[in-house]
């Protein structure tokens, strides 16, 4: 898919420029943070961010601070993440997660800085006139916070070795994957400033909830039938946790059932927009993804 790898490219290659110079007083965490993000990843959300933007007939590259503010919050959510306070993991996009490389106190350092490095670089973007700057900034704080995403972690770990009612689980994940993944989408709706903006914003929330519901089973489904080869972060991981997980509620069939019924969903939700095709052609390749 080209325009993947295009967007991609545009992300990667904005994704340090943003970055604040180098200062010899903070360069573990800087380094720690960089280490992070140029590990890899799938850069689905910034990509997502980027194609809203063009759907919602801007200009995908007016986005872009946009987009690489919501892969820094992305990145932030894995380190902390990983910490052996939550999920203790050891590996991350294929290597040693942040703690490992840096250190606890680094890490946990390298997480806050971009955590919030978000907002300096959407306040600051040359390209989001601030009306919308101000609208993309509410998003990622509400949708990231405790009504969000940082919510849907606090569940996850306080409930390890606990069974959910299926309604908790689905909250669950509605907090702690789809928020951000609405978040992405509702930065370029924001970026677009379509006279529109109203509509497309209420299908894009409904797109980001059932896309980040399928996103975050898929992830459950992978933590139990791929390797960490494969997915560059440790497997078997939620089981040696005692999480709580929809394949465990529900079964790997039922799993993988669910995520088609998400996904199907979230396509649904892609109807409003005019030109929707690449990111049906993403939200199709997701459900098929192998990490
Ligand atoms: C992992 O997200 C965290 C979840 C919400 C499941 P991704 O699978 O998008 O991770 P990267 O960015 O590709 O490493
Ligand atoms: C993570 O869910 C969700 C976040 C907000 C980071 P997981 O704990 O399942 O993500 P992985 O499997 O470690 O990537
Ligand atoms: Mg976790
Ligand atoms: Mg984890
Ligand atoms: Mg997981």
């Amino acid at each position: 898919m080209d325009k993947l790898d295009l967007y991609i490219k545009k992300v990667e290659s904005r994704l340090y420029d943003i970055f604040p110079a180098e200062d010899p007083d903070c360069a573990q965490v800087m380094q720690a943070a960089r280490y992070s993000l140029s590990a890899g990843g799938k850069r689905i959300r910034p990509v997502l961010t980027l194609a809203f933007c063009e759907m919602c007939g801007g200009d995908a590259d007016n986005a872009l601070d946009a987009a690489c503010a919501v892969e820094y919050m992305h990145t932030y959510s894995l380190i902390h993440d990983d910490l052996p306070c939550m999920d203790n993991d050891d590996l991350r996009r294929g290597k040693p997660s942040c703690h490992k490389a840096f250190g606890e106190c680094t890490a946990l350092l390298a997480g806050d800085a971009l955590a919030i490095l978000p907002f300096e670089t959407i306040a600051s973007s040359r390209t989001i006139p601030p009306p919308a700057a101000v609208k993309c900034i509410r998003a990622l704080s509400h949708l990231c916070g405790m009504d969000g995403m940082i919510g849907g972690q606090q569940t996850d770990t306080a409930n390890a070795g606990n069974e959910l009612p299926g309604e908790t689980l689905l909250r669950m994940y509605s907090r702690k994957t789809s928020a951000l993944i609405k978040a992405a989408c509702l930065c370029g709706v924001y970026c677009a400033c379509s006279p529109d903006e109203e509509r497309y914003a209420a299908l894009a929330e409904d797109y980001g909830e059932n896309l980040g519901l399928a996103f975050q089973i898929i992830d459950d489904i992978l933590d139990v039938t791929s390797s960490t080869e494969v997915l560059g972060k440790p497997v078997g991981n939620d089981e040696t946790l005692d999480k709580h997980t929809y394949v465990r509620s529900y079964g790997l069939a039922r799993a993988e059932d669910a995520a088609r019924e998400y996904t199907g969903k979230a396509v649904d939700a892609l109807a409003g927009f005019p030109d929707n095709e690449f990111v049906r052609g993403i939200t199709t390749l997701l459900l098929a993804r192998k990490k």
